[in-house]
């Protein structure tokens, strides 16, 4: 059960990673964009502050995904997951990539089908995005749970990463679904932590301690 931060900002990585509780961390094009910086300068911080997976995403046509993976893996080494899209192309170079021991995460999965062919092409992880189908009327928390069924019948090794991940809720139950991991953006990371009863709980503890030292 691994939690990853959804986001390129270093800052807030560096704050939530010192928890002692992040596994990873997922970046891609729209989330580089907000940084507003270079995406290698971002992967260089990420792995400074001590993160130990890094999805990069790579784009293009197939030589251009391959060799730009290859020398990602290479620059960044074992902290480098290489991050391709869920097309033809994007499969043979997941499968190449594999080969070569380089960790891949196959992005932009939204059916149980799509799931299977990246596994059977040796994706490390595959991210079907939850929040996104939802947005389409398609209950997204169901195909995660139909794709770990599927995994789990057939001993398959490729990992479960929920994405696109919008609430405490559609996090949890990801991993209630069988999802080995949930990549969340931090808002929703921190929100994690909290509970109603737990602060009305600490407040009576807190009364009754003061009243404690009283005696
Ligand atoms: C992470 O791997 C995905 O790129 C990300 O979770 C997508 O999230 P969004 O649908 O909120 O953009």
């Amino acid at each position: 059960m691994k939690i990853f931060l959804d986001t390129a900002d270093t800052d807030v990585i560096r704050k939530h990673f010192a928890t002692g509780i992040i596994d990873g961390v997922t970046t891609n094009p729209t989330l580089i964009r907000k940084s507003g910086r270079d995406p290698e300068d971002v992967y260089q911080e990420i792995k400074d502050i001590g993160v130990k997976d890094i999805s990069m995403e790579v784009s293009g046509c197939l030589d251009m995904m391959y060799d730009e993976g290859l020398r990602l893996s290479e620059k960044f080494g074992d902290v480098s997951t290489i991050k391709l899209p869920m097309t033809r192309d994007g499969l043979i170079v997941t499968r190449h990539l594999s080969k070569k021991l380089v960790r891949t995460n196959v992005t932009l999965i939204f059916s149980i089908a799509q799931a299977v062919l990246a596994a059977k092409a040796g994706a490390t992880y595959v991210s079907p995005f939850v929040g996104r189908l939802d947005d389409q009327q398609v209950a997204g928390l169901e195909v995660v749970r139909s794709i770990c069924d599927v995994y789990s019948t057939h001993r398959v090794r490729t990992q479960v990463l929920s994405a696109s991940i919008r609430s405490v809720q559609r996090a949890v139950k990801s991993f209630h679904n069988g999802a080995d991991i949930v990549t969340m953006p931090p808002d929703v990371f921190e929100k994690m932590y909290d509970h109603i009863l737990t602060d009305k709980g600490l407040e009576i503890f807190e009364a009754d301690i003061s009243e404690i030292n009283k005696l």
